[in-house]
């Protein structure tokens, strides 16, 4: 989702700064659009400024699109009666929450430097949450509570941050086709695209790119979750 976003951006002539800690396709993706590659850990403070300094000495840094994030299943208590690892619960929540707020704040301290444009923005932030935020599914605690932190992030950080004259929003994706899925036999993945409202289909990187364009060309939305998901509520399992 993040490189479908990538590719719209810069079809759209900004000059994109790709940050993830998968050098190779970071490197990859930047070199077709011209673009800069930043290696970073969202979870490290010294990466992650490192990665802001390459994008503020490239141009002014007005957008942030923030889509680094990791899986993940495993019960409460397993059919053996184990307790959830605390460890990967820990791991979970500092890559897809800890990180995410890293990343913010950082892109914030950036962005405020920014000149205000004819609106007084000085730039606009862009999270990805989930629809696992409000129907996590059996397994799903880890993902679930991270994901849900980010939405709660959503309107305080708008909040926090409007004196500046940066919006915050987030995107709570339903069942994208990305790699994270792209694993499942094709039967499963038809049958996760028959469990979908309307249209009947996963959701493609593309769907995202466009909503989060539209989240940074619009300036009246802020402070606000938007759920992308043709409709699903996904049930327990
Ligand atoms: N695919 C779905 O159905 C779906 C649904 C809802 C939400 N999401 C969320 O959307 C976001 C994008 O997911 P995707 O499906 O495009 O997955 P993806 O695996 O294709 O992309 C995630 C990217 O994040 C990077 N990344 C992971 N951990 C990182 C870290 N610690 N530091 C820096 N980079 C890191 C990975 O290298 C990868 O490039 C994730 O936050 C995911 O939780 C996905």
């Amino acid at each position: 989702m993040g490189e479908a976003t990538a590719r719209r951006l810069a079809a759209a002539g900004a000059q994109v700064v790709i940050v993830d800690r998968d050098q190779a396709k970071g490197e990859r993706v930047a070199g077709e659009l011209n673009g800069k590659f930043a290696p970073a850990d969202v979870t490290s403070e010294a990466e992650v400024a490192a990665a802001v300094e390459v994008a503020t000495a490239t141009a002014p840094l007005r957008t942030c699109i923030h889509c680094a994030g990791i899986g993940w299943a495993e019960r409460t208590l397993n059919r053996a009666g184990d307790p959830h690892s605390l460890e990967t619960f820990r791991k979970v929540l500092d890559i897809n929450l800890v990180g995410t707020f890293n990343v913010l704040r950082l892109v914030a301290a950036g962005m405020s430097a920014n000149e205000p444009d004819e609106q007084d923005e000085r730039g606009v932030i862009v999270n990805t949450a989930s629809i696992a935020a409000y129907d996590g599914q059996i397994g799903q605690a880890a993902y679930s509570a991270s994901k849900g932190g980010v939405v709660a992030l959503t309107l305080t950080a708008a909040r926090d941050l409007a004196a500046v004259g940066i919006r915050v929003c987030t995107i709570a994706p339903g069942l994208i086709d990305t790699p994270l899925l792209g694993g499942l036999p094709a039967e499963s993945r038809d049958a996760l695209a028959q469990s979908v409202l309307f249209p009947k289909r996963l959701g493609v990187p593309d769907d995202f790119a466009s909503l989060a364009v539209e989240v940074v060309r619009n300036g009246y939305l802020n402070g606000e979750v938007i759920r992308m998901d043709a409709g699903i509520r996904m049930p327990p399992k």
